[in-house]
């Protein structure tokens, strides 16, 4: 298990997610702070994720 201190990888996909490393605590701009056990995080760059913080693909979506 990692330490706090351990450097996490985060990869930045363009037009995407960014990809963290795992497991993960993402805290909300209103302060609420969800977690994540999986190995590689999908974090949505976008703001359209209908399951925000976490990517959904929605970015993928064309808009017209
Ligand atoms: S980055 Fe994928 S839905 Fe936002």
């Amino acid at each position: 298990m990692p330490t706090p201190r351990d450097k996490r990888r985060v990869t930045i996909v363009p037009g995407g997610p960014m990809l963290v490393e795992g497991p993960v605590e993402l805290v909300l701009d209103d302060g609420t702070v969800v977690e994540s056990d999986r190995f590689v995080v999908a974090v949505c760059a976008c703001r359209r994720s209908k399951r925000f913080p976490f990517c959904d693909t929605s970015h993928r979506a064309r808009r017209r």
